[in-house]
């Protein structure tokens, strides 16, 4: 065995390296020239010891040579069919830029969320700041606050969804998803001084069966103003002000007795019907009666006042609630509040 040999077996797996078509080929020659037990390099190295001492030292650096020949042969090849196949994709996948682009899809905000800004921002035309609040509520917040003792009557108007709490129960502190958004009343109220002027709107939960007009899941919007020498009149001016910016032109506004325990006098709201106006009885928006009843409303109860420490005598306000769903319905015809929560593209992209 010489040096020759050696160059000869490199000069061959260099030729044989280069004319490799394919990865698999490229492992194969690795193997069968620099393969650690069986390669044909390492039954050069295996002889070296058996080798004159003076002959060793030119035999390793042959060796070594061959070797690094090799690998780099190996390295070049496999570069190059890398490229070569990258090369062959690119050219598959050519692009034909005459073709016309394809439509863009762009989301837009659901009418609910539209109908809250509306509101939102047709109050704060009217002074009202927009906040929020939470939808898990104690007891207390959503009734006890509110004039709504346990076992009082008028709970049953409020059909109500109990959550257990995942830390523990407290029976002394039972939580609820909130009915509606009148605790957010109880608890602006603790937190700031007179005046006050908010609009809450927000997601209500009720056990309840759904049709056509009644979801489980809903939304609510609450107004509260408190001050100084407030009175019914300024109630009235504020709603009215809002149904002639939701509904438009001359809208007319009912003002009927109703109750509720954390408001006195409460009353019923309805505005005049923006498509009739009354003179259809057949007219699918009023129901023929010419009016829209929109929500509950009312001065605040002194008790209320007096539980977060406002002196009755000095400070009234007022309060309403209404449906957020229903506004939304009666300004787009929508038929069914379901529609708005089944996702449906062909009814949402309406809007
Ligand atoms: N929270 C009442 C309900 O869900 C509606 C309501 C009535 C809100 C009178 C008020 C109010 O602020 O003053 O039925």
């Amino acid at each position: 065995m010489a040096n020759t040999d050696l160059k000869t077996l490199a000069d061959r797996a260099v030729a044989e390296i280069g004319a490799a078509a394919d990865e698999a080929a490229l492992e194969a020659a690795r193997v069968r020239y620099l393969g650690r037990k069986d390669g044909a390099l390492a039954e050069f190295t295996k002889q070296i010891p058996a080798l004159p001492a003076k002959e060793r030292p030119a035999m390793g650096a042959a060796v070594n040579d061959a070797k690094r020949r090799i690998e780099s042969a190996l390295d070049e090849r496999t570069g190059a069919l890398r490229a070569a196949h990258l090369e062959r994709e690119l050219g598959a996948e050519r692009q034909d830029m005459t073709l016309p682009p394809r439509r863009l899809r762009l989301g837009r905000v659901h009418p609910i969320s539209q109908t809250i800004r509306e509101v939102s921002r047709i109050f704060a035309t009217l002074g009202f700041e927009t906040v929020e609040g939470p939808e898990i509520e104690s007891d207390y917040y959503n009734f006890e606050a509110l004039n709504i003792p346990p076992g009082h009557p008028a709970r049953e108007k409020w059909d109500t969804l109990w959550i257990s709490n995942p830390l523990g129960d407290d029976p002394a502190h039972p939580l609820l998803g909130r009915t509606h958004t009148s605790p957010m009343q109880v608890r602006i109220m603790e937190k700031r001084r007179p005046p006050i002027r908010v609009v809450i709107p927000g997601r209500c939960y009720r056990y309840e069966a759904t049709d056509a007009i009644r979801e489980s899941i809903f939304f609510q919007y609450e107004g509260l103003a408190i001050d100084e020498k407030l009175t019914m009149s300024d109630l009235k001016g504020v709603l009215y002000a809002f149904a002639r910016q939701v509904f438009g032109g001359d809208r007319r506004i009912r003002f009927r007795i109703d109750y509720f325990p954390f408001t006195e006098p409460s009353a019923e709201i309805a505005f005049s019907c923006f498509i009739c106006e009354g003179r259809d009885p057949k007219c699918h928006t009023c129901g023929g009666d010419g009016w829209i009843e929109a929500a509950g409303c009312g001065m605040v109860h002194p008790d209320v006042l007096r539980r977060v420490g406002y002196d009755p005598t000095t400070y009234q306000g007022f309060a309403f609630g209404g449906g957020l769903e229903r506004l939304c319905m009666l300004r787009t015809g929508a038929p069914d509040i379901r529609l708005f929560y089944q996702n449906d593209l062909r009814f949402l992209e309406q809007f």
